[in-house]
């Protein structure tokens, strides 16, 4: 039995202030949903407050990124130790850090490692581009994100990792890809090549959720196919109600 996850990405929206007045409201709401994971992703100053309201509680915390060194000379970077105590997860990979940070499939593999080596559980993120979706490329793509971003990972760390399987083409443009398409991807790129690496048990066992304009209308869609595991959320997440909503969606049909 895989536990849905919904994790909100709050990217870089909501100051400290927000954030910690966002989770104080969210939490009493989230309580009852308790068959779902809750995980809120706030910006890195926020996470010390926010970790301080709700530590303890049923909405767990997310750092949306990490560096992939212990400690040294790395102007701007968040070592995985500083997230220690913190966060339970690690968002890794996103597709706008790859596009905006220049972070390759290595760094995204020596993320994942050092999260691990920290006890941070990664959410590493995939996703094609439009132009991979529209030359038919996405499985074979997506396959190969997956396999290098896994690369000297242990069966046994598997347990910890979820993986978003975020299309490019359907964040933050309201264009997202019908749940058949999602759970098409999901079912054969990432979790048949997670089989091909690790075997039937690891797959089976391993979360995944979509992520990319996912809103409360069309929440149950998503969750009601069989490989989707819950969702990485960005713009609805922002919102108390569609949050909420999102949850609550999540809670009764899976
Ligand atoms: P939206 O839900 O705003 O499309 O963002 C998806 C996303 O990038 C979550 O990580």
């Amino acid at each position: 039995m895989r536990q849905t996850i919904i994790a909100g990405n709050w990217k870089m929206y909501k100051t400290v202030a927000e954030s910690v007045d966002f989770v104080r409201q969210l939490l009493p709401r989230l309580e009852p949903f308790s068959n779902v994971e809750r995980v809120v992703c706030p910006t890195f100053v926020a996470l010390a407050p926010v970790a301080d309201v709700l530590r303890g509680s049923a909405v767990k915390v997310g750092a949306q990124n990490v560096a992939f060194n212990k400690e040294g000379a790395y102007t701007s970077q968040i070592a995985p130790g500083m997230l220690q105590g913190l966060v339970e997860y690690v968002i890794i990979g996103h597709s706008e850090a790859r596009k905006y940070l220049g972070e390759t499939d290595e760094d995204i593999n020596k993320k994942a490692k050092i999260a691990l080596e920290y006890g941070l559980k990664p959410i590493i993120a995939v996703g094609e581009s439009l132009e991979t979706y529209e030359a038919g490329q996405t499985a074979a793509f997506v396959g190969g994100q997956v396999r290098a971003a896994l690369s000297g990972i242990s069966a046994e760390q598997m347990a910890s990792i979820v993986i978003a399987y975020e299309p490019i083409w359907a964040i933050g443009t309201g264009k997202n890809a019908s749940a058949d398409l999602a759970n098409q991807i999901i079912s054969g790129a990432v979790r048949g090549t997670v089989r091909d690496l690790y075997g039937d048990a690891v797959a089976g066992a391993l979360r995944i959720q979509y992520g990319g304009s996912v809103k409360p209308d069309n929440m149950a869609d998503y969750m009601s196919q069989p490989d989707i595991d819950g969702a990485l959320v960005g713009g609805a997440s922002l919102k108390l109600d569609d949050f909420t909503k999102l949850v609550e969606a999540a809670a009764q049909v899976k």
